[in-house]
């Protein structure tokens, strides 16, 4: 079985970026699972608290991603880049530096925005903050969601295209961690 952890980069309820995260969940094939791991209640980073007072949501979240055989990101853009709830996020996971629990961990990244862009610039500066903690991103293919609202009913995607580009997105992160799990 393939354990995969979702972490979605919108708090609301309505998010399209959830929608996407709940879409794959149910799009995965028998042997890969996807939980999401709810962020609301990770605090800020504070690095005081991060040692013997980290907070228990904090221990819950690397608990998840250590377990977990890759991580699936779908992140709304904010301001040209990516939103801090996500970022917060993965500040914790990412220490102790250089090997933590997000080293060496395969990370698929989606995008699902209001914009024409679809997440485009939120993407690339998660590609570069992923580097930066030594997650190995599946770089193709990218898949980014413009006109979102057009395309999630009932917090699903609903769009044919849209659910033809995350079937290859799902194919393509599923190969990648049996290929990397086999030691190829
Ligand atoms: C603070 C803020 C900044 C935003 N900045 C951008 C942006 O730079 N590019 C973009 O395409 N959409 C931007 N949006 C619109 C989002 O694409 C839209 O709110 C989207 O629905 C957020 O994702 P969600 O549905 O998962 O919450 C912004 C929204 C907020 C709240």
């Amino acid at each position: 079985m393939i354990h995969l952890i979702g972490l979605s980069g919108s708090l609301r309820a309505g998010s399209f970026n959830t929608a996407v995260l709940k879409t794959i969940g149910e799009r995965l094939p028998d042997g890969a699972e996807l939980k999401l791991f709810d962020l609301a209640p990770v605090p800020m980073y504070n690095g005081d608290l991060d040692g013997d007072a980290t907070p228990q949501s904090v221990v819950e979240l690397k608990q998840a991603i250590g377990d977990a055989d890759g991580l699936i990101l779908a992140s709304p853009e904010y301001n040209y880049s990516v939103p801090a709830v996500l970022k917060n996020a993965v500040d914790w996971a990412s220490r102790p530096a250089f090997k933590s629990v997000l080293k060496g961990k395969p990370v698929g990244i989606v995008s699902a925005s209001m914009g024409l862009t679809g997440g485009a610039r939120a993407q690339q500066h998660w590609k570069s903050i992923m580097s930066g903690v030594l997650a190995e991103v599946v770089a193709m293919p990218e898949v980014l969601i413009p006109s979102a609202q057009n395309k999630v009913e009932d917090g699903r995607v609903t769009d044919e295209t849209t659910l033809g580009f995350l079937d290859r997105f799902i194919e393509t992160v599923l190969a990648e961690i049996t290929r990397r799990s086999a030691g190829n």
